[in-house]
């Protein structure tokens, strides 16, 4: 199905719920929608994300939500509880992509949440509170460096900083809400009235070896990984590759490469995760020597102090390198987010939903990629329930995959997680 197939009017049989075939075919029509013409990519606030908005929207609409955007660029829908204006358990996940990315980050969740509700809406079924679904529009950080914008507007911890914040083309997060067209003043309007949420639940793909390892479909996530970006730079002396001797040398590049070294055995021994996914040198030409080389730096670990002991390491390793070599190093700090930890109430919901498929101990996995639910945490309570992917676990790349009989039981257990929600809260409201 093109995007143009699927924004056409789908007609769909009454009573007839999405079954993960459709949620597959709906992640390939998504897949589609790239600013490359080699891959898929899809950054935040591009005419890419304003198409697969309008597609997640209309698929929302078949499943008898209300829709709108939000003041951040978010995707949104509603389905109406039994009292109309009750509460609300959000659904959600991710629309924008990392470069030459996989088509499941992100996108599963989402479509795995509007099936829950278009699941309901077939059933003639009204929970005793709303369900809504979010389709973020920055998780990833790629264009602006920094992660969890659309999220973090509906937290209601955005950052007034970041609207300094520039693309590579030079393009400030501003001017781009401005072209989306969004107003840069209302982005508070992002986040729900206070006591308008009763939860967080978001499904993802584990994007991690450990589910396929142990021959399991799903797990519940116990914790997310706190997260710090940095852009660093190393600044030297260019010169000519034939003219300046070593000893008279400043190469930042060769001191990058040390600092680079330092980053993985010191992340290693503290059990730590950390990655230079970018580096640039300058000024690039094959007989000069780099004067200045730019790299970045992603760093988690389960526990907050631990990572941060983790870049006082790295950053007194490339103070060592600097006065060794005559260079100058230094840091730019991007993106924080700290460890979170899930609602043991909704990981029990999310548990119970997994036990619903046949699973009678579900696995529980600590995530160490970081999620939407990571900036949700600071809204309301969350838990995520976790999907195997296929071939050792690989994301952040074309060849993620999942199966569609893992597809079927995550979106099983969704829905029955979202039930067992709704029957707990039924018999605290009799109770009480
Ligand atoms: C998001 O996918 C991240 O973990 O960086
Ligand atoms: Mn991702
Ligand atoms: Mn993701």
């Amino acid at each position: 199905m093109s995007p143009e197939e699927a924004s056409a009017p789908q007609p769909r049989a009454s009573g007839i719920a999405p079954d993960a075939r459709t949620v597959l075919e709906r992640c390939d029509v998504l897949a589609a929608v790239s600013s490359s013409s080699t891959g898929l990519t899809r950054v935040y606030l591009s005419p890419e994300h304003a198409r697969v908005n309008e597609l997640a929207g209309r698929w929302m609409e078949q499943a008898g939500m209300t829709t709108w955007l939000d003041a951040a660029g978010n995707q949104r829908g509603r389905y109406e509880g039994r009292e109309p204006g009750a509460p609300a358990l959000l659904l959600g996940s991710h629309l924008d992509t990392v470069p030459d990315a996989g088509r499941y980050d992100g996108m599963l969740g989402v479509l795995l949440a509007i099936a829950v509700v278009e699941r309901l809406s077939a059933a003639g079924i009204r929970l005793p509170f709303a369900v809504e679904v979010l389709a973020f529009g920055d998780e990833e950080g790629t264009r602006f460096g920094t992660a969890l914008l659309g999220s973090r507007a509906v937290a209601g911890t955005w950052d007034d900083a970041w609207w300094q914040l520039v693309d590579s083309e030079g393009v400030s997060l501003r001017d781009a809400f401005v072209a989306f067209g969004l107003d840069p003043e209302a982005v508070g309007d992002a986040a729900p009235p206070r006591g308008s949420v009763i939860g967080y639940l978001e499904t993802h793909i584990e994007q991690g070896p450990y589910l396929e390892e142990a021959d399991r479909a799903l797990a519940v996530v116990s914790s997310i990984a706190g997260a710090r970006r940095f852009e660093l730079t190393m600044t030297g002396v260019a010169g000519h590759a034939g003219g300046v001797p070593f000893h008279r040398r400043h190469d930042a590049l060769a001191g990058a490469s040390e600092v680079v070294l330092a980053v993985e055995r010191i992340a290693r021994d503290a059990g730590c995760i950390a990655t230079v996914g970018r580096l640039e040198a300058f000024p690039g030409g094959v007989n000069v020597i780099p004067g200045l080389v730019e790299f970045s730096l992603d760093l988690r670990a389960e526990h907050d102090d631990r990572r941060d002991e983790v870049w006082a390491a790295i950053e007194a390793a490339a103070a060592r390198t600097c006065v060794e070599r005559g260079l100058v190093f230094a840091a730019h700090e991007t993106h924080s987010a700290p460890a979170v930890v899930a609602s043991a109430a909704l990981a029990d919901a999310v548990r119970t939903g997994i036990v619903a498929t046949g699973d009678a101990e579900p696995m529980t996995l600590f995530s160490k990629a970081g999620h939407d639910a990571m900036a949700i945490d600071a809204l309301t309570d969350w838990a995520m329930l976790f999907v195997r992917c296929g071939n050792g676990g690989i994301s952040h790349h074309p060849d993620e995959t999942v199966t569609a009989a893992d597809v079927a039981v995550a979106l099983d257990a969704f829905e029955a997680a979202v039930r067992e929600l709704a029957a707990r809260h039924v018999s605290a409201e009799t109770t009480a």
